[in-house]
């Protein structure tokens, strides 16, 4: 017996007008498919004769979304309904003595088996047309079919042409029917646009085509057909149910699997364990006993076993097994990860190829780069692949350990064994042999007393600019100010390493000085000019000599003593020799402390790292 033919025609034509959208609503998508290529990779698995897709509303994004699949476009130039579609095969089906399996192209999630059924069960009973229908707890917005015991279809009545008892009828029109094609063929021409929409209905013609029966599907969420944005939100839901279902089945477990997504083209081991917020895109392979999750986005990428990523996005890349990523990292694509490696917060990596130990464990741009095993990335190290123009390529050998901070400027080749210096900046083509230190670093200058000193006693004083191996202290004192008493405290405070003044001029009120051999201190009271003030300063005490003049320009110069009372003010320039350091010891010659001179410690050497 020869077997009757089958042919195949997917309505495809409509606007979808309620999806409120530019795009054919057979276009949208569910998951990583569009409606109608989910519907058609179904459909050819019944390997049909033929295979007839219906289009007119912009048919060319619709021809070229199927362009690789072996069908035949017919135009329906007007959309007037789903008869009028199925009235454009009439031409191109006049030999044709078969099935017709006639399906709406927005019902996406339609089951192969369920098709092979309804043809099947056609071909047992012979009626002109057997129709899919299935009992929903929501039938709004379906045509409603009525039948009598035998199944046998009275009558079909579209939503909107329903009296209010006809919409109580919870068994729907799922927009799928296999037709015998001459008993359809007959009445196609008969179709008449008198109904509620002025369209020609397709369901018109189940009425009058003679013997139709209807058959139930076993799983009512397959029929649901994509007419909204909420129908098409319920249709995903549907889709990932199934999807996590089966996974489930296989020995995968979902922490909160209605906050997971995932595409069909993911392939999971047993023992996966997927958290919550976790989403899988793309053709993806993930190996027994890897963690995903939560908050992690893989994309088209194969992950190991016993891995775990956690709050990251991974894409276009392999990792090995037992690899941890995350909390925050960013693996871009063609990223080859080795197994045992760990890729901490912060951590982006582009088309880098990382060899087995290795770790980046936090903060780190990798892009570029082949490392080595066992390479210890530390943290904040950045690879600058990119001169503004030209992306560079960075070599790092195994064991080699980059301090904190460092950056590598590409293209650079980096040996086995290599230490970099925290701070450190590599220049381009500054290759490093194996085993050696790189250090780049600025030495620190550190300015004591910055903030409790200087600031708190004189707070007009400006920062210490320091020349060569002298510091420089420009400060300003105020009326009242004892300039004795001022100096000795600033010298204690900074301290003063080796002081001495550089400049003083200005005005006092009284001035105290011890004259030249005498025992006893000289007051003078008047208005006086600061002259000069001269001699050396530090935290020990201070020698100075100072000059005044008064109203007449008679000068006075001696010993500075307290009891110099500033007038309107002293300005004064100090400066402090870093290279030497002064103190006061009692010099039992003359009885006096005096001055003991040193060379200031050599500047300790950097530290290693
Ligand atoms: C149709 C059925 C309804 C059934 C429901 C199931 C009719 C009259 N009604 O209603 O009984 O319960 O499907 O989902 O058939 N199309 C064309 N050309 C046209 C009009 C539509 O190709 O001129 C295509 C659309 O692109 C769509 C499919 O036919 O893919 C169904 O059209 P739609 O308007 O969605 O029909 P429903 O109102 O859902
Ligand atoms: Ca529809």
């Amino acid at each position: 017996m020869v077997e009757r033919q089958l042919a195949v025609a997917i309505l495809a034509a409509g606007k979808g007008t309620r999806m409120r959208s530019n795009l054919p609503k057979v276009l949208h998508k569910l998951g990583s498919l569009s409606l109608i290529e989910r519907l058609l990779r179904t459909v050819l698995t019944l390997g049909p004769h033929r295979c007839l897709v219906i289009v007119g509303y912009q048919q060319e994004q619709v021809r070229q979304t199927l362009a690789d699949y072996p069908v035949e476009f017919v135009e329906q130039r007007e959309q007037l309904g789903t008869g009028h579609a199925v009235q454009q095969l009439l031409p191109l089906l006049p030999e044709f003595h078969g099935d017709l399996l006639v399906i709406n192209g927005d019902v996406p999630l339609l089951r192969a088996e369920t098709l092979q059924a309804l043809v099947e069960r056609h071909r047992q009973v012979g009626p002109r047309v057997t129709l899919l229908s299935a009992q929903v707890a929501d039938p709004y917005g379906y045509g409603r079919v009525f039948c009598d015991a035998q199944q046998r279809i009275l009558e079909l009545v579209e939503e909107r042409d329903c009296t209010p008892a006809q919409r109580q009828n919870r068994r729907v029109n799922s927009g799928v029917y296999c037709f015998d094609w001459v008993a359809l063929a007959q009445v196609l021409p008969k179709l008449t646009s008198n109904n509620a929409q002025q369209e020609y209905y397709l369901t018109d013609a189940v009425g009058w085509v003679g013997k139709a029966i209807a058959l139930d599907v076993s799983d009512p969420q397959e029929i649901v057909g994509v007419n909204d944005r909420r129908q098409l939100a319920q249709a995903h839901q549907i889709l990932q149910d199934r999807l996590k279902d089966a996974w489930m089945e296989a020995g995968v477990t979902f922490v909160d699997p209605d906050s997971v997504s995932l595409e069909e083209t993911v392939q999971l081991a047993p023992d996966v364990i997927i958290e919550p917020q976790t989403h899988l895109r793309g053709t993806c392979r993930i190996g027994s006993r890897t963690r995903l999750g939560p908050g992690s986005l893989i994309d088209s990428s194969t992950i190991g076993t016993d891995c775990q990523i956690l709050y990251s996005v991974v894409s276009h890349s392999q990792i090995g097994d037992h690899v941890w990523v995350g909390p925050y990292a960013h693996v871009r694509p063609h990223s080859q990860i080795a197994d045992y490696c760990r890729i901490g917060n912060f951590v982006e990596t582009k088309n880098a190829q990382i060899g087995s130990h290795s770790n980046a464990a936090h903060l780190s741009y990798l892009g570029d780069a082949k490392l080595g095993s066992q390479v210890n990335i530390g943290a904040g190290t950045i690879i600058a692949n990119y001169d503004g123009q030209q992306k560079h390529f960075t070599e790092i050998g195994d064991r080699s350990k980059t301090g904190a901070n460092s950056v590598l400027v590409a293209p650079l080749k980096v040996g086995s064994d290599v230490t970099i210096a925290a701070g450190t900046t590599i220049p381009p083509r500054q290759d490093l042999p194996d085993d050696c230190l790189a250090i780049a670093r600025p030495h620190p200058v550190i300015k004591p007393g910055w903030r409790l000193g200087i600031r708190s006693t004189h707070p007009l004083a400006p920062k210490t600019p320091s020349v060569g191996s002298l510091r420089i202290y420009p400060l300003r004192l105020c009326p009242g100010q004892d300039l004795k008493q001022e100096l000795e405290q600033f010298a204690r405070q900074q301290p003063l390493q080796a002081g001495f003044v550089l400049s003083a001029v200005g005005s006092l009120t009284q001035a105290t000085l011890r004259l030249a051999d005498q025992t006893e201190d000289h007051l003078l009271v008047e208005r006086l000019e600061i002259l000069a003030l001269h001699g050396s300063l530090c935290a020990d005490g201070l020698h100075l000599h100072l000059t005044v003049a008064d109203c007449q320009g008679k000068t006075w110069g001696g010993h500075l003593r307290p009891g110099c009372l500033i007038y309107t003010t002293a300005e004064l320039v100090l400066a402090d020799s870093l290279e030497h350091r002064f103190s006061r010891q009692l010099d039992p010659t003359t009885g006096y402390l005096e001055l003991q001179i040193e060379q200031a410690a050599a500047d300790p050497s950097p530290p290693l790292p």
